[in-house]
């Protein structure tokens, strides 16, 4: 996206969207269908929510795919997630990467299989150089995980002599955790009608602002994500400030 679409839209456009995408398995159960046929509509919606971050210009989008607790699920599920997400990269990478999008992903996928793994290094290696729609999947994610391995990263740091606790700062914090890099995430949306953040960006999101919307995920459509930007478009964010100061800046174009 340029530049001067970014200045056209300040506060309107969220430069960072992050989705809990929620309700695959109810989205199902209202159908008679089994869980997997929600997960694979699931995918659906995925793939027609990225195109349209594309579409509209939106920096970064982050997905979460698979949560480090969802591996609490039956094992079956579990195998068919795994086999979903490598179909869908298997299918969708070579438009993905056509349309410039950059795919990164989160999360401890260690223990996913070999064959998953591979596809997800390679998606990330053939999308380094793009330069689009910054889209990150959450997989095997937790935040408490992803505070633990930047806490890691930093106490390295400083048995190496890189660096001194008393340099230990929030920005040191957020450069070592996930997303580092990219702008902190403006819009959460929540689907499935759940009002919790389920150990996703802990981090993150302290100043995000949260959309929950009862649709199942499957439903999230275009215009479904349309009233979520909508409502984001409204919202006055204020970072500790008053209105007052914030309404001041808007006219003066600074605080
Ligand atoms: C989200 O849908 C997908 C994943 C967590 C992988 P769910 O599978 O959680 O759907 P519900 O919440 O049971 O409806
Ligand atoms: C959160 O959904 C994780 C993902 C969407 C990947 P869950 O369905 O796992 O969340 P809880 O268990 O209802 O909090
Ligand atoms: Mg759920």
């Amino acid at each position: 996206m340029s530049e001067a679409a970014f200045i056209n839209s300040e506060n309107t456009l969220p430069r960072h969207v992050a989705i809990i995408m929620d309700g695959n398995g109810r989205w199902a159960q209202q159908k008679n269908k089994p869980r997997h046929s929600g997960h694979k509509a699931g995918v659906e919606a995925t793939r027609n929510i990225i195109q349209e971050c594309a579409r509209r210009g939106i920096e970064a989008l982050t997905i979460f795919a698979f949560s480090s607790e969802n591996w609490k699920r039956p094992k079956s599920e579990v195998n068919l997630l795994m086999e979903l997400f490598l179909t869908a990269l298997q299918r969708e990478l070579s438009k993905l990467h056509k349309n410039n999008v950059r795919i990164r992903f989160i999360g401890n996928t260690s223990s996913f299989p070999e064959k998953l793994q591979k596809k997800i290094s390679h998606a990330s290696d053939q999308t380094a150089g793009n330069t689009g729609l910054n889209l990150t999947i959450a997989a095997g994610y937790g935040g408490r995980w992803d505070i633990v391995e930047s806490v890691r990263a930093i106490v390295d740091e400083v048995k190496a002599g890189k660096i001194d606790p008393n340099d230990i700062t929030e920005e040191s914090i957020s450069a070592h955790i996930c997303l580092s890099g990219i702008p902190e995430p403006d819009l959460f949306i929540r689907t499935g009608g759940e009002k919790r953040i389920s150990n996703f960006l802990l981090w993150q999101l302290v100043y995000t602002e949260l959309y929950f919307t009862d649709i199942l995920w499957p439903d999230f459509d275009v215009s479904a994500f349309d009233q979520a930007l909508n409502a984001f478009s409204v919202r006055q964010r204020r970072f500790g400030r008053t209105a007052e100061q914030i309404e001041t800046k808007l006219n003066n174009g600074r605080l």
